[in-house]
Order: structure tokens, then sequence, then C-alpha cells
């Protein structure tokens, strides 16, 4: 058993700056995945690094199976983690580096052994064990590395982006062998990433953080579907979401966006409390948007020019200007689609699956769809 709690976790690293962490509230379940994903400096490594011990916690709390452990040691948590950049010990051989830890620790030689050996099949490593880390290919080093956390048997393990030093497709297979532990072990992981591959396919739940708060926790494609606010719906999504800015205009029982030169009717089960005039946010999924209609009666024409095309292959990325909006719309399309730059070309949405954000940012929609689940 291992609950992680963390109740109003801050970090203030100095006077002068920001916090790097505000009133991180999360519990993270016995055997859950929990993935902290956020850009660059919005504080996952220092609320990972609170979690293990190595950093003094400034505010708040992390207990873990109910008791606070703020005032004990990393090496008493019972917790392991794995690093980005994992130094191995060069001169040691993927037995003894595995073992270096458990040998500190006085353990008898027979449990080590077993440990060792129980790590290595787990992982792979078992025919590698006699070799040094130079003769090893980058994954294998990082396999090391998770052994190293694998043998100490702990109650929680913290992985703060283990693959990005990686290769493309060595992190694509190396994330399927972490996604593959989590489910042989059952252990509780908390893992940190900036990318959103990552999080959507190996965490239970994600928390996104920015600038040092929570924006949002939730299973992987409740966060897609329902992002709680601009900065999750823009983060979350290759592309991410068009985010329209626009106004809201009279419409009794409804709501209406003027977004540009079009007008757009927010079907009435979405329906959203809105005044006129007030600044609001059409949000739209690139994937939600095609050249053909779906013959849905919520469905609206949008019709702009083609300023890009982008053939990948299996889609094509479609770059559009609507009349008087700033940003560019994206539409992902089917790869097989002939869409001409430079032409006027009529696109369709259903304004059923949109998003409207308030003047703040935060989604209308959402708390909508949470109300009626
Ligand atoms: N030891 C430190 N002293 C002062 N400020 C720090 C220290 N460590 C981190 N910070 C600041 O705290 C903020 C959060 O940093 P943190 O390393 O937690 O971000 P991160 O989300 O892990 O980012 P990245 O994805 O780049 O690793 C940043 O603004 C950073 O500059
Ligand atoms: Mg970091």
């Amino acid at each position: 058993m291992a609950v992680v709690r963390l109740d109003g976790l801050t970090k203030r690293y100095d006077r002068n700056h920001p916090p790097a962490a505000v009133g991180i509230d999360l519990e993270i379940a016995d055997g859950e995945f929990m993935v902290l994903l956020g850009p660059s400096g919005c504080g996952k490594t220092t609320t990972l690094r609170m979690v293990a011990g190595l950093e003094a916690i400034t505010e708040g709390t992390v207990s873990i199976d109910g008791r606070v452990v703020n005032d004990i040691p990393a090496k008493n948590r019972d917790i392991a983690m794995v690093f980005q950049s994992y130094a191995l010990y060069p001169h040691m051989s993927v037995r003894d580096n595995l073992a270096f830890g458990l040998r500190r620790r006085k353990m008898p030689r027979v449990e080590i052994d077993r440990r060792v050996s129980d790590a290595a099949e787990i992982l792979g490593l078992t025919v590698l064990l006699d070799r040094k880390p130079h003769a090893l290919s980058g994954g294998q080093r990082q396999r090391v590395a998770v052994g190293r956390a694998i043998v100490r048997d702990p109650k929680v393990f913290l992985f703060d982006e283990p693959l990005s030093n990686l290769d493309a497709a060595l992190r694509v297979s190396t994330r399927a062998e972490i996604s593959a532990l989590h489910r042989r072990l059952q252990a509780t992981m908390i893992y940190v990433t900036h990318d959103q591959v990552e999080a959507m396919t190996l965490g239970t739940r994600i928390c996104i953080m920015n600038g040092g708060r929570i924006a949002q926790v939730g299973r992987p494609m409740e966060v897609y579907r329902t992002p709680a606010d601009t900065f999750v719906a823009g983060f979350l999504g290759n592309p991410p979401m068009n985010l329209l800015p626009g106004t809201a205009t009279d419409a009794p029982g409804g709501c209406r966006l003027r977004v540009g030169g079009m007008r757009f009717d927010i079907p009435e089960h979405r329906t959203i409390p809105s005044a006129p005039g007030l600044a609001m946010t059409l949000g739209l999924r690139p994937e939600r948007v095609t050249v053909r209609p779906t013959g849905s009666s919520t469905e609206v024409a949008i019709t702009g020019e083609v300023v890009q095309v982008e053939a990948l292959g299996a889609e094509t990325l479609v770059s559009l200007r609507l009349p008087d909006v700033e940003p560019l719309m994206i539409a992902r399309l089917p790869g097989d689609s002939e869409v001409a730059i430079g032409t006027r070309t009529e696109f369709f949405a259903d304004m059923a699956l949109a998003h409207v954000f308030d003047a703040d940012g935060r989604s209308m929609t959402a708390q909508r769809e949470r109300e009626e689940t």
C-alpha cells in the first residue's frame, strides 16, 4: 500500500521570485500512475523533489499512507527516483550497478542476488549483467537506471523525464516498457514529463501544471475531451485546439458567439450563461473540422482561405485564414484530402462538439459536461 498525498504543497526558492510550486493539492492512489505534465519551468521537478525529500518544503505537507513525511530524510522515505541523467558507475558491471545501493545498506548477499536477478529478468537485462555501461545502448542504460529503483522494492517510484535523453524510436519502445513495468509491479508511480504523448499513453491520471499551480487533474481522455481552461486546451492535442477570440451576442435561450465576421450558435444543451458583449473564446479541435458535411443538425459551414497545406501521409494539416480572425484555424484532415493553397474553401464544424471559454479562459462547456455526467 502506498497512497501519496500532497496538501497545499508550496516551494519558494527565493523571496524575489514567484514560487516554483504553489498550493499543490493532489492524492495519488495506491498503484496509480500519475503523470505531472506541463511546460518547462512549471514546477514539475520541484514538486517531485519535495515528494522524494530532496528539496525542503516551504509550506504544506507530503504524506505517505496517511503519515506526514516532511521531516523524514529522503533515504528513509522508501521512495526510489529515476532521473533524466542517470549516472551509472562506469567501472562497474550492470550487476554491480544494480547491487551497489543494496550493499551499502548492508543487505544480506542472498537477498541482493535474488533482487538483482528478479529485476534483470523483469527488464530483460539478464544476459547483460556482466557488461559495463559503455557496452550498452542508451535504452539498455536507461533500463539499468530503472533497475536500480526496482531492486530497492520501494513503496513509491518517481520518474523525472526518464526518456528525454533517448532518440525518438527508443523513446517509444522504452515508454511501452515502463507501461508494462507498471502493470507488472502495480506500484504507485509519479512520472514527470513535458511530452503530452507520454502523458496520454502512460498515465492513469494526468496532473497538468501551469506556472507552479495545478491547472487540471483527470484521466487522459477526460482532460483531452473536457479541458478546464484554455491553457489545458492549448497544451493537449497535436496540433492543439483552435482558440478563436470572440464575443457573446444576444440569443434568447442559447448562446451565440461572434468570431470575426462569423456568428456561431452554441446548441441548447450546451448553453452557457452569457451577457452580450462579453469576451469569450471558441475552441475547436483541428480533428473536428471537416471538408465534407457530416449531416449533424448543429453543424455550421466555415469558409476560409487556405494558406498552408501540410501533407503528412496519414493526415493533412490545413491552415485557414478566417475573415477578421487573428490566429489561423487548423484543420486536421484525412491524408487523401485534396485542398489547394490560395483557394477559398468551405469547411464544417459541429457546434455540439465546440468548446466555449469565458474571459478568464475557464471552460464553460467543460463545467457543463461534468454536471451532465
Ligand atoms: N534550485 C533552484 N533555485 C532557484 N530557483 C529554482 C531552483 N530550481 C528550480 N527553480 C525555479 O523554479 C521553477 C520551476 O522549476 P522546475 O525545475 O520545477 O520546473 P520543471 O517543470 O521541472 O521544468 P523542466 O521541464 O524544464 O524540467 C523555475 O522557474 C526554476 O527556474
Ligand atoms: Mg524538470
